[in-house]
């Protein structure tokens, strides 16, 4: 679009908007004084053709399948970078200089600790309780722990915050992994990186050395990349709404979290697996493409299929590239839900329907099977997207709040319910 405004008709008056270009990527329309001017709201369930935010972190072409944190394409950052980098580079907008990554990691790892009586929290759980719920509930309760860390108003506190969430999410991940399977809690290791804490706190037990594995301790760490932002997606958009209202970044994590957890969402890792379960092996793929294409049937293709991305999400293909490197370095390498997955992909890209819905295999598809590798339960698999996501939910709630233009979200609705009646005493209702 070449002008700089549009015009919108309602009744027999014309409104000019202004359009507001991005420096990638299309073009907005700003509606903010449609009602003002011409008494009526836009209207999209699902925010399909919204932009909620003005915002300089991740920007995703789906049609083309591209996806940059600040520019730097996904791709390069988990061939090249690492988990902490990246990291640095959603909260500051620039990769750092060395000092600066010396100085970033060490902040981090000296804020991986947890308060010693949030350890109690998990003992309220039954030991079967999913680790999602544990997260959602430990991680709310930060806020009953950092106070020192809460006023959003001051950048060093906001900043602080920032830092502990990033460091605290693997112990707080790893204590609901051990709770669930009743191994005692690990506690961090300061000389080890995020990625090799992070499976040590997992998998050690206090009988025995773990010797960390570095092919699959950097797969850990390239998931977390790969996995760290991803523009307004619905978790993202619930830590920008409830941070929009002032509320402390520790609840509004919790709150990522919960919408995270959804099967659309941050659980289709957990459910693409048990999908690659339940169909078991290749020759039954077909009666769940059908299963897949039938209105009538709610099963849908888990790991397929995208709101944005209208070809291959990037992530995906490095996601499987990590997946066959982990199984080679595991022995798996005949993985018998591997040749499901594929031979699932196969079939779906070059299935009328899939090519016509733009329907691709997206993060999702193969995390699960590479998680799995990695010795996590599918009960994990969310968390871990969640841990790995939380420096995106911070990187975005502190631009929100940056924002000169922030105020609280608040949106408006098409109400189709009963008009104004009076109350009918109960003796004479029918
Ligand atoms: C993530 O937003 C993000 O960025 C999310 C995420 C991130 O990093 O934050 O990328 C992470 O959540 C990835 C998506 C994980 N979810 C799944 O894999 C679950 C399966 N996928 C679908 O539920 C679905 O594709 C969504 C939820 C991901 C997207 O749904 P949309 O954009 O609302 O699209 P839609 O449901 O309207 O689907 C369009 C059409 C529909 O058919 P019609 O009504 O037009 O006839 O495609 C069909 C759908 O029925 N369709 C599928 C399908 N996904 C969509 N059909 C079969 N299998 C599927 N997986």
């Amino acid at each position: 679009m070449s002008d700089t405004s549009a015009t919108i008709k309602v009744g027999s008056d014309n409104h000019q908007l202004q359009v507001k270009p991005g420096s990638v990527g299309p073009d907005v329309v700003d509606i903010s004084s449609l009602y003002r001017d011409a008494g009526v709201f836009t209207y999209d369930p699902g925010f399909t053709s919204t932009a909620s935010c003005e915002s300089k972190i991740t920007y995703i072409d789906g049609d083309e399948g591209v996806l940059l944190y600040r520019g730097y394409p996904i791709e390069q950052l988990a061939e090249h970078g690492d988990f902490l980098e990246t990291c640095y580079l959603l909260l500051y907008g620039e990769l750092p200089t060395e000092s600066q990554k010396t100085d970033f990691d060490h902040r981090v790892t000296r804020h991986t600790m947890l308060h010693e009586q949030m350890a109690r929290f998990y003992s309220g759980f039954r030991r079967d309780a999913h680790p999602m719920a544990i997260m959602v509930g430990v991680v709310g309760a930060l806020s009953a722990f950092y106070h020192d860390s809460t006023d959003i108003a001051d950048p060093y506190q906001r900043m602080v915050a920032s830092v502990r969430m990033i460091a605290k999410m693997p112990t707080i991940a790893a204590m609901a992994y051990k709770y669930s399977i009743g191994q005692p809690f690990i506690y961090p290791r300061n000389e080890l990186d995020f990625s090799g804490n992070f499976l040590n706190m997992c998998f050690a037990v206090p009988c025995e050395e773990y010797k960390i594995n570095p092919v699959l301790s950097r797969a850990m760490d390239r998931i977390f990349i790969l996995h760290a932002d991803h523009e307004q997606n619905a978790s993202t958009s619930t830590v920008r709404l409830a941070g929009s209202s002032g509320a402390n970044p520790f609840a509004c994590v919790a709150a990522g979290i919960a919408c995270l957890w959804g099967p659309a969402h941050g659980g289709a890792n957990e459910a693409a697996l048990e999908m690659l379960q339940e169909i078991g092996t290749v020759d039954r793929i077909p009666e769940f493409i059908e299963r897949s294409k039938d209105k009538d049937d709610p099963f849908r293709l888990m790991g397929f299929g995208h709101r944005v991305y209208k070809n291959y999400d990037p992530r995906a293909r490095v996601m499987q590239r990590t997946t066959h490197e982990v199984l080679a370095e595991v022995g798996l390498k005949d993985d018998p839900l591997l040749d499901v997955a594929l031979e699932l992909e196969r079939i779906a890209l070059n299935d009328e329907y899939f090519i016509e819905k733009k329907l691709y295999p997206n993060i999702d598809f193969y995390s699960g099977i590479t998680l799995k590798a990695l010795g996590f339960p599918t009960t994990m698999f969310t968390v871990l997207f969640a841990l790995a996501r939380t420096v995106g939910w911070i990187a975005q709630w502190k631009e929100m709040i940056e924002d000169p233009e922030q105020k609280i979200g608040r949106p408006r609705q098409l109400y189709t319910g009963a008009t104004r009646r009076d109350y009918v005493p109960i003796t004479s209702r029918k």
